[in-house]
């Protein structure tokens, strides 16, 4: 047979196994030698198939090696601190910040080598420097709005009420018990996992914990690669259009996607477990449950995504930005040991619009809600400090972009 073959040519049961999989297949039937292949070039995929380049990388990579940390100079403080002022003087709404208002000569440099990291590199990285008993909660959130609008332009919805900043905490002035919360909102270790939907996320560390709650990051290449060369099958799983994600709490609505696929060349995740499947407060619902060959893929790639994780000791001020189509990310519990305040990060769903990867019809869904021409209609809505009183979700589980069946913000929820 030729070596390679367009996935359209392929035999029915091949083209049906990869039907969202936008690569050329080269040599399927191979079960020689390992290849090795270059991200960003059309993937030649033989069995075993392992992927190759900057996306690669594991925990133990940087044990001693911080070069994911830009450190902002004293000269980069000032600067943003003279961009804070001007934009102040503006009277401009949050919404409208911008590079045009937001200038910064010299640190847009170093942030453009961010975007390329981020883009084109290992995905992911930290900006340290920034002093946040310096800035009003207010100037504090411009300032996160005005670097960040340089690592990616587009500010992603995050709900249905057009909310563009999400804060990830669990206030003390909310009395709902823990176990009835969503996992962002308690102190609560959650699973790795993606953003469903979401092209770059970024987070700005307000507060941090007293003790724990560390944010740990795994290279959805490097799990690939591991899982490819033991367990062929738990990448045949991953890569199948059969995950049921669950859209609409009442109509209890699931569309069926890959966990990973490839897509232009690159490997692509999104994949959370607590998406996946019926919820549970969903009853008497058609969405299928997750196979057993799902559910062992899950636990496998969760497996491997720790054992080849990257704890990050984000302080006060940082600033993390992560490209979630290839980098998985999930926290460990914490404890504020009745500090007045509770770790807190805030939340932005980024995308850059020149460099943002192609995204997949299998996974647009929800990155349609956050990013997509329907959003811009929205209300947009800047909340600074978490709401006051908390209300119960009925049916978010995990994070995903809101679709527009979502029921949970239903008044009569
Ligand atoms: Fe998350």
């Amino acid at each position: 047979m030729s070596t390679s073959a367009i996935i359209k040519h392929l035999p029915t049961t091949l083209e049906d196994r990869y039907a969202n999989i936008d690569i050329t297949l080269n040599e399927i039937h191979h079960h020689g030698s390992h290849s090795s292949i270059n991200i960003g070039e059309p993937i030649k995929w033989k069995s075993p198939k392992t992927l190759s380049g900057p996306t690669i990388w594991s925990g133990a990579d940087f044990e001693h090696n911080d070069s994911f940390t830009l450190y902002l100079s004293a000269e980069d403080i000032e600067e943003v601190e003279h961009a804070l002022q001007v934009f102040k003087t503006l009277e401009v709404d949050v919404d409208g910040i911008a590079k045009s208002n937001f200038v910064l000569p010299s640190l847009s440099k170093k942030l453009e080598e961010i975007v390329e990291s981020i883009h084109n590199g290992q995905g992911f990285f930290v900006i340290r420097g920034l002093d946040m008993s310096r800035y009003t909660v207010e100037d504090g959130i411009i300032l996160y709005l005005g670097i960040a609008t340089y690592i990616g332009d587009k500010r992603g919805l995050q709900d249905r009420k057009g909310n563009v900043l999400a804060h990830i905490t669990s206030s003390k002035a909310w009395d709902v018990p823990m176990n009835q919360r969503h996992g962002i909102h308690s102190t609560m270790a959650l699973p790795f996992h993606s953003d469903m939907g979401c092209d770059i996320l970024a987070l700005q560390v307000r507060h941090s914990a007293l003790d724990g709650g560390s944010t740990f990051l795994s290279s959805a290449s490097t799990i690939f690669n591991r899982l490819s060369e033991d367990e062929p099958e738990v990448v045949e799983t991953l890569l199948e259009p059969s995950w049921p994600v669950q859209y609409s709490g009442k109509e209890a609505r699931y569309y069926l996607a890959p966990a990973m696929t490839v897509h232009q060349g690159r490997l692509m995740a999104s994949m959370d477990p607590k998406r996946f499947g019926p919820h549970p407060a969903s009853s008497g619902t058609t969405i299928p449950a997750l196979s057993k060959r799902q559910e062992y893929a899950l636990d496998r790639v969760g497996q491997v995504a720790r054992a080849t994780d990257l704890r990050l000791n984000l302080k006060r001020g940082d600033l993390l930005f992560f490209n979630n189509w290839a980098v998985l990310h999930r926290r460990e519990a914490y404890d504020d040991h009745g500090e007045a305040s509770s770790r807190h990060l805030v939340r932005m769903w980024l995308r850059n619009t020149e460099h943002g990867w192609s995204v997949p019809p299998s996974m647009k869904l929800p990155w349609q809600s956050a990013y997509g021409d329907g959003a811009k209609h929205q209300t947009r809505v800047y909340a600074m400090e978490p709401e006051p009183k908390y209300s119960v979700p009925k049916y978010s589980a995990g994070s995903a972009a809101f679709l527009l069946e979502d029921s949970d913000d239903d008044s009569d929820n």
